[in-house]
């Protein structure tokens, strides 16, 4: 009997959990154990998200509003967009794969850096798609005049990660805009920038105030990282309003939860408080990056929350050297670690490790 499955399904990535604090503290027998292994911030949720949440709460019998009108209000007032231009999500990776059905067709190309974002392989194939992948300079950047030149007739997309996730190295205004003036206008650009507010460089671009206004050009942003709401997924996209309108069409109906509605809401209300703590995870991050960057060799700057080590053929290794230390981290195996900034004790317990390691 033949499978109604899709066979090229086959040989898409299965998503593998790394292992939770809760078990790795269990097998160590020890009381908890931290977890750098996600890019999620330290801290707990937002002032005035749990409430919000509670009072949500009383009304899940109910649907959420589908139009999600509070939240992009929130949103086209803090970003000055209009709400025509945003579509809010499921995660930004639930409206990538809308955004990846919204322009599929039979043969169609993406172009991307890798190594970058895990999502972007995956999305790509589920809508029946060629991913072009272009490799990182030796520097872990994506090498944008590369991905210019491998852009032909078939491809309908590019996918720019700034900051890139897992390397997290960036690329500066005049770089992006020198690579947009070359992409044809009937390409879309995806400027994925789920760490934005991590950013210090004043070189690396806010993309939706110097490109927002390119009618081929996408942001997509996120309130799983700075905004402490990964656990609610809710992400956004900024389009012009042709690209916004039409994902909108595509999104499973009611995917934002009425929840994530009011929570995003509330943690768009703390944003002095989300400064705040970002402010300690960029300090945090300078200080890891200092001390690995005495110990491993080629270790990237970074605009994000998290550190990439270039360990190479010894990433698992590493890996399982923090995870019986009671810390786990993010290994790419024969490309690197990933590693997030924790609190400032979760990261000197890493550092500790980080000096034994030989
Ligand atoms: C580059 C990048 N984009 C998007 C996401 C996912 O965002 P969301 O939680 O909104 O789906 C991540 C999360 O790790 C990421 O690293």
């Amino acid at each position: 009997m033949t499978r109604p499955l899709r066979e090229d399904l086959l040989a898409l990535p299965k998503y593998v959990p790394g292992k939770s604090p809760e078990q790795v503290a269990a097998q160590l027998g020890l009381d908890r154990a931290v977890k750098l292994a996600s890019n999620e911030v330290a801290y707990g949720p937002l002032p005035g998200v749990p409430e919000a949440i509670g009072a949500a709460a009383a009304s899940v019998n109910r649907y959420p509003d589908m139009g999600v009108v509070a939240l992009k209000g929130a949103l086209s007032q803090r970003l000055g967009v209009d709400t025509e231009r945003i579509t809010v999500g499921c995660g930004s990776v639930g409206l990538l794969m809308h955004l990846m059905a919204a322009i599929a067709e039979p043969g169609a190309e993406v172009v991307y850096s890798w190594r970058s974002f895990e999502a972007y392989p995956i999305a790509v194939q589920i809508a029946q798609m060629n991913s072009v992948r272009v490799p990182n300079t030796a520097d872990h950047r994506h090498n944008l005049e590369a991905m210019a030149e491998a852009i032909g007739p078939k491809t309908k997309a590019v996918f720019v990660c700034n900051p890139n996730n897992p390397t997290g190295e960036s690329l500066t205004a005049a770089e992006i805009t020198a690579f947009l003036d070359k992409v044809p206008s009937d390409v879309l650009v995806v400027i994925d920038e789920a760490y934005r507010e991590f950013v210090t460089d004043p070189d690396v671009p806010d993309g939706l105030e110097l490109y927002g206004d390119r009618e081929n050009v996408v942001i997509l942003r996120t309130f799983s990282k700075a905004w402490g709401l990964a656990g609610l997924r809710a992400g956004y996209l900024i389009g012009s309003p042709d690209v916004a309108q039409t994902v909108h069409k595509i999104v499973v109906p009611f995917s934002v939860n009425s929840l994530a509605q009011a929570a995003a809401v509330a943690a768009l209300a703390a944003e002095e408080e989300m400064r705040r703590r970002v402010d300690e995870v960029v300090q945090q991050r300078e200080r890891v990056l200092a001390e690995a960057r005495k110990l491993i060799d080629g270790v990237p700057g970074t605009q994000t929350n998290f550190v990439w080590l270039p360990l190479r053929d010894r990433a698992v290794e590493f890996a399982q050297l923090t995870e019986s230390k009671a810390v786990t981290v993010r290994p790419f195996a024969g490309d690197g670690v990933r590693v997030s900034i924790g609190t400032p004790e979760e990261n000197d317990l890493f550092l500790e490790i980080l000096h034994t390691w030989k």
